[in-house]
């Protein structure tokens, strides 16, 4: 298999002063730059070769600043009966979600877990899809009141399957994370055959869109709804040797804004999330993809690249996500909304 420590699933800019200091203390100057993402602003590759030693994911950790403060960490450890642990009340003593019906993809890992858990904890029913199914039965059983359906969003009749069962489960979908994705071969584009273009283009692009055109039906009939759709930073930028990922990214931008335009006079809000490096089973295979004799130095020095010092976590995309889904949002429509630790600003 060749080996892509020169090129990038997502490269990115040159650093602000801060970032360099987060880098400096984490790998040292001898690693350069951004790690293995990298590349300069005149398109070079500015990457680590793997020569250093693998650190593990200790080293990240040094890059919480010095004072010890939790610089745009999420708080795990939210106190017995905080909002985060038992859903968010208002005043009236409702769960913010309370009654809504909610369709994740991808809901037996990472964001779609993620997700499904938050809106489980505020009162939201949860149809959860996947096609793993061992994974998805796990997921489901530890969430009150979810119903886990087992189907492959590149498949039309599988997509119109999950949501004629919620429909049939719960009469309506008020709310739609459509969320599942793989992340492909990385390789550059001479390199690729016509399958892995195609492969990945099936989930992350047209499943997408079946997966809007089949919920936006339901939600028109009843004249409301959120939907969010997974992107990615790789919706707003290129990688050499990430083409149809990026490719089928920036189609889920495209299909986002269309169907919040299409979905507005019905009282339907559309946007999309766009993470940047997020710790999930996903990032660790492009870590091992990128350099299979060294994804921790990969992931360390891709941790040290971002402006904030790390990768963030599925609850970080979650929170944004569920806001995104909750009636705060209700004037936010037809965006795709980045969640990165700075790394495009
Ligand atoms: N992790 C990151 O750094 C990152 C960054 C940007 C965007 N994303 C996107 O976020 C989404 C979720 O990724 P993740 O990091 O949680 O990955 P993950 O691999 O942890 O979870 C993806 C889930 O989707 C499911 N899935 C995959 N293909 C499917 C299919 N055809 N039908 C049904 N289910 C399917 C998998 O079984 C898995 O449970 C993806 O769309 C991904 O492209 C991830």
């Amino acid at each position: 298999m060749p080996r892509h420590d020169r090129d990038e699933p997502v490269p990115r800019q040159p650093q602000p002063p801060r970032a360099a200091a987060h880098r400096d203390r984490a790998v040292g100057h001898r690693e350069g730059a951004a790690g293995a993402y990298a590349r300069d602003a005149g398109g070079r590759d500015v990457a680590g070769r793997g020569r250093g030693e693998a650190r593990g994911r200790g080293a990240i950790r040094r890059t919480v600043p010095a004072d010890g403060s939790r610089l745009g960490r999420a708080d795990h450890r939210a106190p017995r009966g905080h909002p985060r642990r038992r859903g968010r009340r208002g005043g009236g003593g409702a769960v913010r979600f309370d009654g809504r019906v909610a369709v994740v993809t991808g809901a037996a890992a990472g964001f779609g877990l993620a997700v499904s858990t938050r809106l489980t904890a505020e009162g939201a029913k949860v149809v959860m899809v996947d096609r793993a199914a061992e994974q998805l039965e796990k997921a489901a059983a530890g969430l009150a009141g979810a119903l886990p359906v087992v189907a492959d969003v590149s498949v039309e009749s599988e997509v119109d399957g999950y949501v004629a069962k919620a429909v049939e489960a719960h009469g309506k979908i008020d709310l739609f994370f459509n969320n599942a994705g793989i992340e492909g071969r990385m390789a550059p584009m001479t390199e690729l055959a016509v399958e892995d273009f195609d492969r990945v283009w099936a989930v992350n692009a047209r499943g997408v869109f079946m997966g809007l055109r089949a919920v936006l039906k339901v939600m028109k009939q009843h004249k409301s709804g959120a939907i969010v759709n997974t992107a990615s930073m790789a919706a707003i930028r290129g990688a050499a040797t990430f083409s149809p990922y990026v490719a089928a990214k920036h189609a889920v931008a495209g299909l986002t804004r269309c169907a919040a335009l299409e979905g507005a006079p019905f009282g339907i809000r559309v946007n999309a999330v766009a993470p940047g490096h997020i710790d999930t089973r996903m990032a660790r295979d492009l870590t091992a993809q990128i350099n299979p004799d060294d994804p921790d130095g990969v992931f360390e020095r891709t941790s040290a690249s971002v402006p904030l010092g790390r990768y963030g976590t599925a609850e970080e995309v979650a929170n944004l996500a569920v806001w995104l889904l909750s009636e705060e949002a209700s004037y936010v429509s037809g965006a795709t909304h980045l969640i990165d630790g700075a790394l495009n600003a």
